[in-house]
């Protein structure tokens, strides 16, 4: 490869069977600084350690399964690049706030549970339009940005009120309600409301602002949260 650059990959390992907690094993191999971090990770277990455990499938930030804490920062493996870390070593560790299962695999039990309380999904019981259900451009807009989740756990990962209690629905979960709470074609604002107005609900949020920065699909996370806490308020998005 031209313009190689060797760099020391520092990466968890954690295998239950053998280790009491987790430790760094040190990897060092020639990066072209285009190279994505999940590419380098590839090569690792291709060549040096097939035991090396992580997530991946799509490569391209669309399937959200390789959310990983990269220097200190939740973020997608296959999004980051080696030229974006800067010095000779690079940190890889499992995304933070989540229990370690193997090395870089994390278990995504309570993540999938708090996203399940606030009904991920579109309700809508009425009897089914002739033609389309309509909305207005301004009526899309409103989901677009929160639309573009691929459920990666970034965010949720870099939350400190998350880190302190994982039953807080975290903002991943958070966004994902106000994604069909905003959808005027969905019935079930009610429902996901009183979800997110519990104890561990979007009051949680202390608007620190950590998830803004670690969203790979950069969606305004705050400002889908304060539009969440207003329609807790008001009881509803509109
Ligand atoms: Fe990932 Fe962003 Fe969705 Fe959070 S809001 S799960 S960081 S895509
Ligand atoms: Fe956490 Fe983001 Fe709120 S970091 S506290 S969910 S603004
Ligand atoms: Fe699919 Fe990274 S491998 S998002």
């Amino acid at each position: 490869m031209a313009n190689t650059v060797l760099k020391t990959f520092r990466v968890t390992r954690f295998d239950p069977a053998k280790h009491a907690k987790p430790v760094f094993q040190e990897f060092t191999l020639p990066c072209d600084p285009m190279e994505r971090i999940l590419t380098a990770l590839n090569r690792i277990k291709w060549e040096q350690d097939g035991s090396l455990s992580y997530r991946r499938s799509c490569g391209h930030a669309i399937c959200g399964s390789c959310g990983m804490t990269i220097q200190g920062a939740s973020r997608l493996a296959c999004r980051t690049l080696v030229k974006d870390i800067a010095g000779d070593v690079i940190t890889v560790e499992p995304l933070k706030g989540f229990a370690v299962v193997k090395d870089l695999v994390v278990d995504m039990e309570h993540f999938y549970r708090n996203l399940r309380a606030v009904l991920p999904y579109f309700i809508n019981e009425s009897p089914k339009p002739v033609k389309e259900q309509r909305q207005s451009p301004r009526e899309q807009e409103e989901i677009d940005d929160p639309a573009k989740c691929i459920l990666c756990a970034c965010c949720t990962s870099s939350c400190p009120s998350y880190w302190k209690n994982e039953s807080y629905l975290g903002p991943a979960a958070l966004v994902k309600a106000w994604r069909f709470v905003a959808d005027t074609r969905d019935e079930a604002a009610d429902r996901r409301l009183e979800a997110v107005n519990g104890a561990n609900g979007v009051w949680r949020c202390h608007t620190i602002f950590n998830c803004l920065e670690a969203c790979p699909k950069e969606i305004d996370i705050p400002a889908a949260l304060s539009k969440l806490k207003r329609a807790a308020v008001f009881g509803g998005a509109r």
